[in-house]
């Protein structure tokens, strides 16, 4: 099973098992992940899932789509070019190894 690595608030890396087609929150919050809210249960309504997608690996998360764009300017935190709602990237085996830095607040 692929994964990835979230780097929590606190600095804390976290290597995280990911089923392929689950949302990299869905996986975060399921195995104890710190920092991601995640308010709206993955509908893309809440921006509490808010992450920074780092490393050469970044290039090969599919682009936001209009609605997550959206959504990305009511982040808590500041918003960056490599900003992302964590809910709205599914996992794929192309993304073993993605690093995520969570956002330092998500309220
Ligand atoms: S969980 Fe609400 S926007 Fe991602």
């Amino acid at each position: 099973m692929p994964n990835i690595t979230f780097i929590e608030p606190s600095g804390d890396e976290r290597v995280v098992d990911v089923p392929v087609g689950w949302s990299l929150m869905q996986a975060a919050t399921s195995q104890g992940v710190e920092g991601i809210d995640a308010e709206c249960g993955g509908s893309c309504a809440c921006a509490t899932c808010h992450c920074y997608v780092e490393g050469e690996l970044a290039a090969r998360v599919p682009a936001p789509g209009a609605g997550e764009s959206s959504m990305l300017d009511s982040v808590a935190a500041e918003r960056r070019p490599n900003s992302r709602l964590s809910c709205q990237i599914k996992m794929t085996p192309e993304l073993e190894g993605l690093v995520l830095r969570i956002a330092a607040t998500q309220t």
